[in-house]
């Protein structure tokens, strides 16, 4: 056989096995996977000592999203793109945002001229639908599943993004007739108003009051009213951004009534508490998204729902904004008063490795776990396998080789997104993706860059 790029000697691992094997890979995609290959190939690699894994796939991941303040998100498809290749992905699924007074089809239009040209990576877009109008329910949302754009995300929480429940019925109705997947992120966003102004009012307006303002029954109600409402139109959905045990828990039990829910969580729900939100100058602004991160019984919560399978999907929710200057969290604004801190925060370039060390590491999840929750299972939930997320034949050559002896501490310097810190500053994490191959390209090369921008391609659905 004749191959463009082979892979020597490593370990192959797929959601179901890991073996020492050989991978060819000829016109972008895997053509041949042996104890031992022979054959004339252009490039060999001799990935001995080493793990072969499927590229990432970071499904929750938000990009040049407008917000209605005004403040710009950190990373373009540029940055963006490049951090997730450097953090061992290949393909990563940002937001394609429906503003509120805005239609679907000018969004979608405005977001591919954005990423034209601009990706180190694969890409396809989710929607989010903000104004579920008769317009967009009627005509603009069917075209657009028609079109590919077969997953949406719907806000129960943003005083400018969030449903009612009328509207998120409508929505799951439509989503169940033409066949898209739905994500929700389950915050009850009149609790929190009423918290917040409680917290105002008692002056208390430090980062803090962000998490206490959202605590764990805000999320939990919201989680047991989402399946609720799908139940009754008979939807499939997905729960994203899961922070704690009660949620998990109201999860298991619409499972054990026979709902099919597909269920995600994130690194700032395992490694991070709500005490983070305490840093002194503001600091505990770096750390504030939504849901908040809880505390460690909650964490081991969310590691228990990894282990045993509560939890399909392993995402960063990458939400990244800049610490410094006039357009951040510091903003004028934020900087006296929690509410005007920009929710979100970096982390598509540690999604892995935090899993890799903090799970597979400690022991408490497996090599297939880990594949399944970081790649596999992303393509299976949202209509990209067996093309993306898996190491087969005839699969396209997204590829990671893994150091897994390798131990690097965290610092945003070592980093390559827009932002200007990581919340996972100063963590010591063993195991890192070190060459990256995107359909069969060899993009990063022992943690130097060499593909290039535009590489990357929009995956239609
Ligand atoms: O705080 C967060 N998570 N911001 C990103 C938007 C979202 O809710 O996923
Ligand atoms: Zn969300
Ligand atoms: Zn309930
Ligand atoms: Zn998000």
């Amino acid at each position: 056989m004749q191959f463009d790029l082979l892979l020597k000697s490593g370990t192959v691992v797929t959601e179901t096995e890991s073996r020492q094997a050989d991978v060819g890979i000829k016109d972008g995609k895997i053509v041949a996977i042996d104890s031992t290959l022979d054959g004339e190939a252009t490039e060999v690699i001799d990935v001995s000592g080493r793990l072969v894994l499927p590229g990432g796939i970071d499904s929750h991941v938000h990009i040049s999203q407008p917000s209605g303040d005004g403040i710009a998100m950190a990373d373009d498809f540029e940055s963006g793109t490049r951090s997730a290749l450097f953090g061992g992905n290949t393909t990563i699924m940002p937001f394609c945002l429906q503003e509120r007074d805005g239609d679907l089809r000018s969004a979608i239009n405005w977001y591919h001229g954005l990423a034209e040209n601009q990706l180190y990576t694969d890409v396809a877009f989710h929607l989010i639908v903000a104004n579920p109008s008769p317009g967009v329910l009627g005509q603009e949302l069917p075209a657009a599943i028609k079109d590919g754009y077969t997953s949406i995300k719907v806000f129960m929480t943003y005083e400018n993004l969030r449903l009612n429940d009328a509207e998120l019925l409508a929505t799951f109705d439509v989503a169940r007739e033409h066949g898209a997947t739905m994500m929700i992120h389950c915050e009850n966003e009149d609790a929190i108003r009423f918290l917040v102004e409680r917290h105002e009012a008692n002056g208390d307006i430090r980062p803090r009051a962000h998490a206490s303002t959202r605590p764990i029954p805000v999320e939990r109600e919201a989680t047991h009213r989402a399946l609720s409402l799908a139940e009754i139109v008979d939807l499939p959905i997905v729960i994203v951004h899961v922070s704690n045990a009660a949620a998990t828990e109201e999860i298991r039990r619409a499972r054990a009534r026979g709902m099919k829910v597909t269920a995600e969580t994130c690194p700032q729900y395992l490694v991070l508490t709500e005490d983070d939100l305490d840093g002194m100058d503001w600091e505990g602004a770096k750390f504030v998204c939504s849901p908040p991160p809880r505390n460690t019984e909650e964490q081991a919560a969310c590691w228990e729902g990894l282990t045993d399978g509560t939890f399909d999907l392993f995402s960063s929710d990458h939400c990244p904004f800049r610490y410094e200057g006039t357009d951040g969290k510091m903003n004028p604004k934020g900087a006296k008063n929690f509410r005007y801190i920009p929710n979100g925060i970096p982390g598509v370039e540690t999604r892995l490795p935090i899993l890799f060390s903090e799970g597979v590491g400690k022991g408490r999840i497996n090599l297939q776990q880990f594949v399944a929750l970081t790649a596999t299972n992303h393509a299976k939930t949202y209509g990209l396998f067996p093309r993306k997320g898996t190491i087969a034949v005839g699969s396209d050559a997204d590829i990671a080789i893994w150091d897994p002896d390798l131990t690097r501490t965290v610092t945003h310097d070592g980093l390559h997104d827009g932002a200007d810190y990581s919340p996972y500053e100063g963590m010591t994490l063993t195991g890192w993706p070190t060459t990256v191959v995107l359909r069969g390209k060899v993009m990063v090369r022992d943690d130097v860059l060499e593909g290039e921008l535009g590489d990357g391609q929009y995956l239609s659905r």
